[in-house]
């Protein structure tokens, strides 16, 4: 049996395992399961066994684990070394290797989005993005948009991470938490508030041109208060399914070599 891990704390929620068995089935891989496990920090280690020992194949890694793996790993691809943060995990040549999906699961997402006719923006070069949160999914988010030449200003409650990230992602703009910049192209929320159904952001973002496209990472619910004010305000919106998607899609093509589909058959599974 070939076994496959999301692991965390809590999980409870992941919809991980409903996406990766969704594929295993669909392209016959019989022999193979994904099931989601909850660990605490003392358990990191023995996950790492369970790798080295062929136990199981592949591993996701999600909240809070996917910095403190870190040490615990062999080696790390360019995007985890750069970004600091780990959600994959697959053993190569006796070596576990972490990999970081959620870069390249963005940055796809954000291609597909322009050029954009609602915003009529060609491409992110060059243009305004204010980033809420300088959380374990921040990097990433940092990456891919300075990758594609997006100017960053950053806002995080606590100063210290906000400017401990732009010493990693030099040319962040750090503003105070609370403040908004005049004027942006894109707002992409990356904290966990709106988690909670009745969380709020204690940014009022009225005023906005209606060009401004508002992206929560969120997509469980799949419109926190943050999205549903940018749209009363007359914005476009978009969660954080496609993201999620897309970084499962690049963890099971590093484990299986299979790049599998985002079809209507799993947007469908997902939300039953
Ligand atoms: P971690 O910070 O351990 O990496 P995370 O879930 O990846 O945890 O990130 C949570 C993010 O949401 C952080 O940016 C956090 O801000 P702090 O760094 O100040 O903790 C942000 N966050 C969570 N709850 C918040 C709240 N009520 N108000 C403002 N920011 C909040």
């Amino acid at each position: 049996m070939k076994k496959y891990l999301v692991i965390g704390n809590p999980i409870n929620h992941s919809l991980s395992p409903l996406i990766h068995n969704y594929w295993i089935k669909k392209h016959g891989l019989e022999d193979s399961a994904y099931e989601k496990r909850r660990v605490e920090k003392k358990d990191l280690k023995n996950i790492i066994k369970e790798i080295k020992n062929n136990e199981i194949v592949g591993v996701n890694v999600t909240v809070p684990y996917k910095k403190l793996i870190i040490p615990f790993l062999d080696e790390l691809d360019s995007v985890a070394e750069a970004t600091q943060s780990v959600n994959t995990l697959y053993k190569k040549n006796d070596k576990i290797i972490g990999y970081n999906t959620d870069e390249a699961g963005f940055g796809l997402t954000i291609d597909k989005l322009y050029p954009n006719k609602d915003t009529k923006i060609k491409s992110l070069k060059d243009k305004n993005i204010f980033i809420l949160g300088a959380g374990g999914v921040t990097s990433s988010i940092v990456s891919a948009l300075q990758r594609r030449g997006a100017k960053i200003t950053l806002s995080n409650r606590t100063l210290k991470k906000a400017e401990e990230l732009k010493k990693s992602f030099p040319g962040i703009k750090v503003l105070d938490w609370g403040k908004k910049p005049h004027t942006c192209n894109l707002v992409v929320n990356t904290t966990s508030i709106g988690l909670k159904k009745d969380e709020k952001i204690n940014i009022n973002f009225t005023g906005y041109d209606k060009n401004v496209l508002f992206y929560d990472l969120i997509y469980n619910p799949k419109e926190t208060n943050f999205l549903r004010e940018a749209r009363l305000n007359g914005n476009k919106t978009i969660n954080g399914e496609m993201m999620f998607l897309n970084q499962a899609k690049y963890a099971f093509n590093i484990w299986t070599s299979i790049l599998p589909e985002i079809d209507d058959g799993l947007i469908k599974h997902l939300e039953q």
